[in-house]
């Protein structure tokens, strides 16, 4: 599926986000292995550190619908800059991805960047190293 495809989906997730704190609003949508499509938004919460981003309430979405693993997942924040996954989405795309996974990003100029897991969190802790 191309990003593009994608997009509405995330922009209608962020759209819905609670994000009152920092008022940085961002939207995920996920392609799972059935083809199916999840979506999550940031939920802030006045103990600040308990807040949820995106890529983790989307990754809910997917397993609460039966979805397995990550095929593809864009993610975008403020519009005109990349929203890259924050260091725990990492951890948790890698647990429910693979390396085939695709992370796409838009960019500045309203493309999108794709990269690997492996690019993003070379060396993951992963399941595989229990
Ligand atoms: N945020 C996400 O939802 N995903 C990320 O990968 C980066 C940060 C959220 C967390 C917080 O609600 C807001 O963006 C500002 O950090």
């Amino acid at each position: 599926m191309k990003p593009e495809k994608l997009l509405p989906i995330a922009e209608k997730a962020r759209n819905m986000a609670y994000a009152p704190y920092s008022e940085f609003y961002v939207g995920a949508a996920i392609v799972d292995e059935q083809g199916n499509i999840h979506s999550g938004c940031n939920v802030e919460n006045a103990a600040y550190p308990i807040g949820c981003c995106a890529e983790q309430s989307a990754v809910a979405q997917m397993i609460l619908n039966g979805g397995k693993s990550i095929k593809q997942i864009l993610i975008i924040g403020k519009p005109g800059n990349t929203c890259p996954p924050c260091g725990a989405c990492r951890q948790i795309i890698a647990e429910h991805g693979d390396a085939s996974t695709q992370i796409h990003l838009e960019t500045a100029d309203g493309q999108f960047s794709t990269q690997s897991i492996d690019e993003l969190l070379p060396n993951a802790f992963h399941p595989s190293k229990l």
